[in-house]
C-alpha cells in the first residue's frame, strides 16, 4: 500500500508554501491529504490563494477560526488528533510558524508519525513573537527540518538538532513565486488601483507588535505619513489592522493622505503589485524574502530579522519603528544609492524538488 502523507496549511502564509509541494507530490504520483485547520477563513486570507495557485480542496477542513492563542492551538489539537487517528498517515508536513504549524506538529509526534518542518530553523531571538515560539517548538520535535538558509542551518546544531535531520533545500516561498511570476506580471492592476510603473509604495503592516497598541501604531503612521509625501502608497489593510485602526481611532488618520487602501489582497495580485512598485514597506517575513528575490528594496518595521540572508545579501534593511531610520532608507532609494541585492543561494525554484528528493529516499515512498 502506498504510504500516505499529511500537508497542513492553516494562513495565509502557509498556502503559497504548500502549492509547489503539492505540484511536485502529483509528479512523483506520492499519496497525501490536504488539511485546512481553518485558523485564516475569510476569502481573502484563505480561499483567494486557493483559486489563485490552483490548490485543491482541502480533504480535511477542521474550522478552527479566530481565538485567543490558548483556545486556538487548543482547538486545534484536539480536531485534528481527531483526524489523525483515523488512518495511518506516515507522515505529517507542517510549514512556517504559525499556530496552526505547532499545533499540528505536537498532535503528530505524541501519536509517534513523523514530521516534516519546512523553513525550519528561523529564529528572530525574540520570545514575545508567537511564531518564536512556534517555530523553536516545531523544530524541536520534527524528523525532517527544511531550511532555507543557511543560518537556519546554524541555529538549529546549536540548539542541539543531529544534523541527519536537517537539510538545507532552499526556498519553498520563491519556488512559487517563479512559478507564477509571468502569470502575474499579465495582471492590468496599475489602472485598475490607479498606480504608475515604479512610482508607488506598497505596505503591508499586522504584526501584534506594530499594530495592538495605540502607541506603536501612531508611531508607523508616522512612517506612513512621511512616505506618502514623496510617493502614493497602496496599502491592503490586514484584518488585524483593520480592527485596531478602528479600536484607536486612527482610521480618520490614514484617509485622507496619498494612499490607496484596499482588503488584503490575493497572490497574484500582490506579486505583481511587488514587481511594479519602487519600495516595500513591510513587518512581513515572507515579503522580506520575496523582495529580495526580486531585487525590490524593502525596509522592514520589526526589530530584527529571522532571515538575515535578506539583509545581508538581498534588498532588505530593518527599520525598526524609527522614522529617522526610515527616513534615510527612503532617501536612499530615491537617490538610487540603495544597495541592489544578490542571487541568494539555492533561491532557485528547485526547493520542492530537492524536498521530496529527501522523503522519497528517507520514507521509501
Ligand atoms: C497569523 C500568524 C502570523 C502570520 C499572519 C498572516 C500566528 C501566531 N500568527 O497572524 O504569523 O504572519 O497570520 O496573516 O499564527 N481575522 C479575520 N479573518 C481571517 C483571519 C483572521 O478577520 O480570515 C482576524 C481575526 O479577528 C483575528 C485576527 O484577524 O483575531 C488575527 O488573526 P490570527 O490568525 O489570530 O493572527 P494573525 O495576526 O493573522
Amino acid at each position: 500500500m502506498p504510504k500516505l502523507i499529511y500537508l497542513v496549511v492553516g494562513a495565509r502564509p502557509n498556502f503559497m508554501k504548500i502549492a509547489p509541494l503539492i505540484k511536485e507530490f502529483k509528479k512523483e504520483k506520492i499519496k497525501f491529504k490536504l488539511i485546512h485547520t481553518g485558523q485564516h477563513y475569510d476569502y481573502n486570507m484563505s480561499k483567494v490563494f486557493f483559486d489563485d495557485l490552483g490548490i485543491p480542496e482541502p480533504d480535511i477542513h477542521l474550522n478552527i477560526g479566530s481565538a485567543s492563542h490558548a483556545v486556538q492551538t487548543a482547538k486545534i489539537l484536539i480536531e485534528f488528533e481527531k483526524v489523525l487517528v483515523r488512518e495511518k498517515v506516515s507522515l505529517v508536513v507542517v510549514v512556517g510558524d504559525v499556530n496552526s504549524t505547532l499545533a499540528c506538529a505536537l498532535v503528530a509526534k505524541k501519536l509517534h508519525i513523523k514530521v516534516a518542518h519546512i523553513e525550519a530553523g528561523l529564529r528572530s531571538f525574540n520570545m514575545e513573537m508567537p511564531e518564536e515560539i512556534n517555530r523553536l517548538l516545531t523544530d524541536q520535535i520534527s524528523d525532517f527540518l527544511f531550511t532555507t538558509e543557511k543560518s537556519a542551518v546554524i541555529n538549529l546544531k546549536r540548539e542541539g538538532i543531529s544534523s541527519d535531520k536537517i537539510f538545507f533545500v532552499g526556498n519553498i516561498m520563491i519556488d512559487v513565486l517563479i512559478m507564477n511570476l509571468e502569470k502575474a506580471k499579465e495582471l492590468n492592476l496599475l489602472d485598475k488601483y490607479n498606480l504608475k510603473k515604479n512610482d508607488y509604495a506598497l505596505i503591508t503592516l499586522h504584526r501584534p507588535s506594530n499594530v495592538d497598541t495605540k502607541e506603536n501604531l501612531e508611531k508607523m503612521l508616522n512612517i506612513l505619513n512621511f512616505l506618502q509625501e514623496k510617493i502614493k502608497v497602496f496599502f491592503p489593510i490586514h484584518p488585524r489592522t483593520k480592527k485596531n485602526l478602528e479600536k484607536f481611532d486612527l482610521e480618520k488618520n490614514i484617509k485622507d493622505l496619498n494612499i490607496v487602501l484596499s482588503h488584503p489582497i490575493g497572490y497574484l495580485e500582490f506579486l505583481n503589485l511587488m514587481t511594479n512598485s519602487k519600495l516595500i514597506l513591510t513587518d512581513s517575513g515572507g515579503i522580506q524574502e520575496e523582495a529580495s528575490y526580486l531585487k525590490i528594496p524593502v525596509l522592514t518595521a520589526r526589530m530584527g530579522t529571522e532571515r538575515p540572508v535578506t539583509v545581508e545579501e538581498g534588498t532588505n534593511t530593518i527599520i525598526g519603528r524609527d522614522i529617522d531610520k526610515a527616513k534615510r532608507h527612503i532617501e536612499e532609494i530615491f537617490t538610487s544609492k540603495y544597495k541592489n541585492g544578490k542571487n541568494i543561494e539555492y533561491w532557485d525554484g528547485r526547493a520542492s524538488k530537492r524536498i521530496v528528493k529527501v522523503l522519497k529516499e528517507k520514507l521509501n515512498l
